[in-house]
């Protein structure tokens, strides 16, 4: 079973990721050091019938009174009121400082209950098992969480680190096609941007059938990445940025098409070869580069191309206005070969030509 450890400088921080095959149904020896502790399970409507019984099975194996929080799905549940619920639950179960929160699905549960850990009482013990291949290779490692605001998204935020992340790659067994589709438009950036061989791998396993076997290795080494950039930039300051290959486009693409119509992994594609293209263009990425993310990601069913109609001044305006933008300037991940970066500035002009 792969375990990968985090470390966070500057956050008195580190972790272990454990990673595999069936290991919700044996959990109870990760949970040892909460023997006699309260804990309180935070799911969503889709992940609680299915994992919250095995989880608290586990937690009272191992000596911990767990309860059960169920939030609804979705992007929307990332809001104050749904916080708020959950303060009062952790409050109706008399949880205390020493006690444990545990988040139980996607990205969406690991980023509020995270928020919700990290403030109730000004932090509690945090734990993450995430079930998408998004919050596996992506939100429930490296320590951001968030809720959303009627202004914008992820606005009320802190760094809080778990103390231990359980990925089960049997839980993607039942996630729908298009959500392990958008884990996979996550899963070839790591390759993109910071490991060539990662993503030859995936090149040779050439389809989503035939990667399945190899998903907890694959996951594995996206978390040590992940990990790699952590270490480097606990707070997201310079580094951690290059996790944005493909943002610039893919968030414009997201807000011009209302958001929720892409996934962010789809986006993210298709934000990815339009990233590559500029590289291109510009004689930052070596010919080729677009064209080989492209097969690739159409090999996993990805779609690679912004859809027709949406006017490259809109989407311009949208990059120039995006968080990453300096000044007039908007800093893009570009691909100095397949497995390494850079982030070059581009003007709102430059950026509307490329477009
Ligand atoms: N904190 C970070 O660093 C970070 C990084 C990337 C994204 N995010 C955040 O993550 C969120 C998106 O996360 P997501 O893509 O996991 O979406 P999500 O949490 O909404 O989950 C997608 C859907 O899958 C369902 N689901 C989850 N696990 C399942 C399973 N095993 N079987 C069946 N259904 C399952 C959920 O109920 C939901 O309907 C966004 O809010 C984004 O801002 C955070």
């Amino acid at each position: 079973m792969p375990i990968v450890t985090v470390s966070a400088p500057g956050q008195e921080s580190r972790y272990d990721i454990h990673i595999g095959h069936g290991l919700l149904a044996a959990a109870a020896p990760l949970f040892a050091p909460y023997r006699g502790r309260r804990a309180m399970i935070v799911a969503d409507e889709h992940t609680a019938p299915l994992y919250a019984g095995v989880l608290l099975a586990q937690l009272e194996a191992a000596g911990v009174s767990a309860g059960l929080t169920t939030l609804p799905a979705g992007e929307t549940t990332k809001c104050p009121e749904q916080l708020s619920r959950l303060y009062d639950a952790f409050l109706d179960a008399h949880l205390t400082r020493t006690d444990l929160v545990i988040a139980l699905g996607g990205g969406v549960i690991g980023d509020i209950t995270g928020y919700a850990a990290c403030t109730y009482l000004r932090g509690v013990h945090f734990v993450q098992v995430p079930t998408t291949l998004l919050a596996q290779v992506d939100s429930s490692v490296g320590g951001k969480v968030a809720v959303n605001h009627p202004r914008g998204k992820n606005l009320l935020g802190a760094f809080y680190q778990p103390e231990l992340v359980l990925i089960d790659c049997d839980t993607l067994r039942t996630l729908d096609a298009r959500q392990v589709g958008a884990g996979l438009g996550e899963v070839i950036k790591y390759g993109c941007i910071a490991d060539a061989a990662l993503f030859e791998r995936i090149e040779a396993l050439g389809s989503r059938e035939a990667l399945l076997p190899a998903l907890d290795e694959v996951i594995a080494r996206c978390c040590e990445i992940k990990a790699d950039y952590v270490r480097r930039d606990p707070f997201d300051h310079g580094v951690r940025m290059q996790l944005n290959f493909g943002h610039t486009l893919a968030h414009a693409l997201e807000n011009a098409m209302g958001y929720g119509t892409l996934l962010h992994g789809e986006a993210v594609a298709i934000g990815m070869v339009a990233a590559a293209r500029w590289g291109e263009a510009l004689g930052v990425t070596p010919a080729g580069c677009a064209e080989r993310i492209r097969r690739l990601l159409t090999a996993y069913d990805l779609m690679t191309e912004r859809p027709e109609g949406l006017s490259p001044d809109a989407l311009a305006a949208t990059m120039a206005l995006d968080k990453k933008a300096e000044g007039a300037v908007v800093r893009t991940v570009m691909l100095t070969e397949i497995g390494a970066c850079t982030a070059v500035p581009l003007t709102p002009d430059q950026l509307r030509a490329l477009l």
